[in-house]
């Protein structure tokens, strides 16, 4: 038989003698039956270096929500790197790219740029620290807030280490992390906002912010239930807290002003990524003018030299023009395509015997597999996924449907890009079709 991920795996062999373990982000590593090398995309499509041809709903982790390869955006930024690719100054793109923002994003009274969310999330914590001079934050169980120490925190536990309902625990899945800095954090459950009140009650006075992705895309695209939002708005108000949404996903995707439009909210702070650079190392950190004071006045340290590179500006500026001028097709389009593609992916695992439950807004959703005997109705949060997702059978499933052209998240999420089109989908669920037949002959549970 022959072996149709033959270049990746030879390119891969030869990978782990100079790149650490092969790959430069450690969740490429989980990419089954090898990392996938790929040679170019276009639109909601993209080409690995055997030649396999996939509808992309991986779509860059979600920062293509553009596509692969806008013709417009690459103009622009060959056209930049042809005046300059970095200056590590101030250039007038810096300030469109910023008034676009400012226009589109409710929370954006101000702005400052850096370039991964990973960064921006980082500086958030330390703004609100010193904002509120509290030591404190908040964060929920199983949500990823990007790689560094702060941003892990509680992230994934396993079953017999997370804790009683009311005490979630604090660990962290790396080794090497600074052991105080799990110290600065109380861990709350999501989608419960009775425990949330408790949970600031207990630390009251001592709890800089809450940070939160509106919608746990990250954790099973787990939306808000009805309160849990206002509650979050509630509690910042009335304890004196930042309210910091981590729109790394939702940002430009849920809305063109991200989840606070399309929920109806406006934090304090804001984590733009992703979306925003279109796929160039761009992110940005939003707030109202207030609680960005003490960068305005120099007092909290926002730095890098690489911020507002004027590459990530050119892209940034097409992207948010691009979206300004869909007008109200967005998120129409991608969340209609999106409900397409959950309704039909569910219909043919029913055909198959396959219990795949996908749930999210549309733009972004995941595809629940439940376990033997597990319960139905939405995933709500982090310990309920984990009681009744099957990760080992998506694995599986997700491999079927990469050999047949489909290609999804290694977790279980997938994004709709701006370039999708009613055919994609189409075709996408007739290869989704052929896909569920193999994995239903072949899955065996343990
Ligand atoms: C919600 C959220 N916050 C932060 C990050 C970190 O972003 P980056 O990988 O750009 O550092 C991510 C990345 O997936 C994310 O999903």
């Amino acid at each position: 038989m022959t072996d149709r991920y033959a270049a990746s795996r030879r390119l891969h062999e030869r990978a782990i003698h100079s790149i650490a373990a092969g790959v430069n982000s450690g969740i490429r590593k989980m990419e089954q039956p090898v990392p996938l090398y790929f040679q170019k995309g276009s639109g909601p499509r993209v080409w690995d270096v055997d030649g396999n041809e996939y509808i992309d709903f991986q779509i860059g982790q979600g920062a293509l929500l553009y596509g692969h390869a806008p013709a417009g955006m690459a103009d622009a930024i060959a056209a930049q790197a042809r005046l300059g690719t970095h200056w590590a100054a101030q250039c007038e793109l810096e300030i469109d790219v910023a008034e676009r923002i400012q226009a589109m994003v409710p929370g954006a009274e101000n702005v400052r740029f850096n370039n991964s969310a990973t960064e921006v999330v980082l500086s958030a914590l330390r703004l609100a620290r010193a904002h509120t001079g509290r030591p404190l934050i908040l964060k929920f169980e199983g949500a990823y807030h990007g790689w560094a120490d702060e941003g892990l925190v509680g992230f994934a536990p396993p079953a017999d280490r997370w804790g009683d309902d009311e005490s979630p625990t604090r660990l962290h899945p790396s080794r090497g992390v600074i052991p105080e800095v799990l110290d600065t954090f109380v861990v709350a459950r999501w989608n419960d906002p009775d425990h949330l009140r408790r949970k600031v009650a207990e630390f009251r006075g001592r709890i800089a912010a809450i940070i939160f992705e509106p919608i746990m895309c990250n954790t099973c695209c787990m939306e808000p239930v009805p309160g849990m939002i206002a509650t979050i708005r509630e509690l910042c108000d009335s304890e004196g807290m930042l309210m910091i949404a981590d729109e790394t996903i939702t940002g430009f995707r849920t809305a063109p002003g991200g989840a606070q439009e399309s929920l109806g909210f406006v934090p304090d702070l804001t984590i733009l990524g992703k979306a925003v650079g279109g796929g160039l190392p761009f992110a940005a950190l939003a707030g109202r003018r207030s609680a960005m004071q003490k960068i305005i006045e120099g007092s909290v340290v926002h730095a890098g030299t690489l911020n507002g590179n004027p590459l990530c500006l050119a892209a940034s500026k097409w992207c948010l023009d691009h979206i300004a001028s869909l007008g109200d097709q967005h998120p129409r389009v991608a969340t209609a395509l999106g409900h397409q593609m959950m309704t039909g992916l569910r219909t043919l695992a029913d055909q198959h015997g396959i219990p795949l439950r996908p749930q999210g807004p549309g733009p972004a959703f995941h595809a629940v597999l439940l376990k033997p005997g597990a319960s139905e109705g939405p995933v709500h949060d982090y310990r309920d996924y984990v009681r009744r997702h099957d990760a080992t059978r998506w694995t599986h499933l997700r491999r079927c449907l990469l050999d047949h052209g489909v290609r999804a998240i290694e977790r279980g999420l997938w994004f709709i890009s701006l370039a999708h089109r009613e055919e994609d989908i189409r075709e996408a669920l007739e290869k989704c079709a052929a896909a569920f037949a193999v994995h239903a002959r072949d899955w065996k549970p343990a």
